[in-house]
């Protein structure tokens, strides 16, 4: 078999270990392992596929980013990009594995609905696929703002400052969560769970008369400023849309600036925008993204187009892709009130 395998969207750590799992599997069962360079793009604008060896994937397992390139390209602006991509997978490939988020696997779906072999990996650093309890890239950035608020801790502590940490985190709060709760933040705000400039303010009070006098607030890039309140909120607010780079509208800094104007305190302000998505991935993302992976070159050779391996507890499970395509995966309740507990 031609088995092709692309990264579509922004990268996450992990994504070179699910290749080599990839390609280990494919090579040593005698099949052509092709590496189409730059995810979709390397379908619909020029073909950009190259026959991959085992020396291409050894010890890339460590490795961050992909060694395949990865691009947001859009496939619907100008129209016709979803066609080519079918026709290019039907030219060159026996087979396709698309790894990437919701946009990706939207795009998988669209492809096998139309009778194109594919099979999807489970990545976004937001974790917020529906389906699996696991996404390529999520326990790295986790671990990442960890460590950063480990750091901040200690200057805040030592100035009695608020810092507010800016993590990533389109449309829901997973990394500013579990980064927060793993880090000891006293305060998180997500999108799914709306708060306002004045419990934010009265928190910061509460924690200036405590004990601690200093506070950690993190506070995920995609949170909506206009539920915030407070000056400029709504402009603000109109600019985050989808596409828009959510970093440079800046919530973060929005959050601080509302601390500040109020006085008494000190407020500072660490966006750690990319930084969550470079480097290399944790063991647990190496794992993971091995299993799945290998999974989905399983599924491949087993005929099971269409599909997508996904994480339910501890165990790697085919799921139809129509059901990871279908919306996101917020940030449940009770984990929420796990991290309000320790303000
Ligand atoms: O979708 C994953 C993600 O890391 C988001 O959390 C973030 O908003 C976005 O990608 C950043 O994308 P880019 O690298 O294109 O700026």
């Amino acid at each position: 078999m031609r088995i092709g395998v692309l990264t579509a969207g922004g990268d996450a750590p992990g994504l070179n270990a699910a290749i080599r799992g990839i390609g280990h599997e494919a090579l040593r069962d005698g099949h052509a392992f092709i590496g189409i360079n730059n995810g979709w793009a390397g379908l619909a604008a020029e073909y950009a596929g190259r026959p991959l060896s085992a020396e291409d994937i050894n010890y890339i397992v460590g490795q961050g980013g992909t060694i395949l390139g990865t691009a947001r390209y859009d496939l619907d602006n100008p129209a016709g990009g979803r066609q080519r991509v079918l026709e290019a997978i039907g030219e060159h490939f026996d087979a396709v594995i698309a790894i990437g988020g919701d946009g990706t696997q939207r795009i998988s779906n669209w492809l096998a609905d139309r009778g194109a072999p594919i099979v999807g990996v489970p990545k976004t650093l937001d974790n917020d696929l529906m389906g699996t309890d696991y996404c390529i890239g999520f326990d790295t950035a986790v671990s990442i703002v960890a460590e950063s608020i480990d750091r901040l801790i200690t200057t805040a502590a030592s100035h009695h400052r608020v810092m507010v940490v800016e993590t990533m985190g389109r449309s829901n709060g997973w990394v500013a969560a579990m980064g927060g709760l793993a880090g000891g933040a006293d305060l998180i705000i997500v999108p799914e769970f709306p708060v306002t400039m004045d419990e934010v303010r009265a928190h910061v009070k509460h924690r200036r008369a405590s004990h601690y006098g200093f506070s950690i607030i993190v506070v995920a890039e995609g949170v909506d400023m206009a539920t915030l309140g407070g000056h400029e909120a709504e402009a603000l607010s109109t600019e985050g849309v989808r596409g828009v780079r959510l970093a440079t509208r800046g919530v973060g800094n929005f959050v601080a600036n509302a601390i500040d104007a109020e006085g008494g305190v000190e407020v500072r302000t660490t966006v750690l925008g990319h930084l969550q998505r470079g480097g290399s991935p944790t063991a647990y993302d190496r794992i993971w993204a091995t299993r799945v992976g290998v999974a989905a070159y399983r599924a491949v050779v087993d005929g099971h187009y269409g599909t997508i391996p996904v994480v339910r507890g501890n165990e790697v499970v085919l799921a139809p892709l129509g059901d990871v395509a279908l919306g996101q995966r917020p940030l449940p309740r009770d984990l929420y009130e796990l991290c309000s507990t320790f303000s």
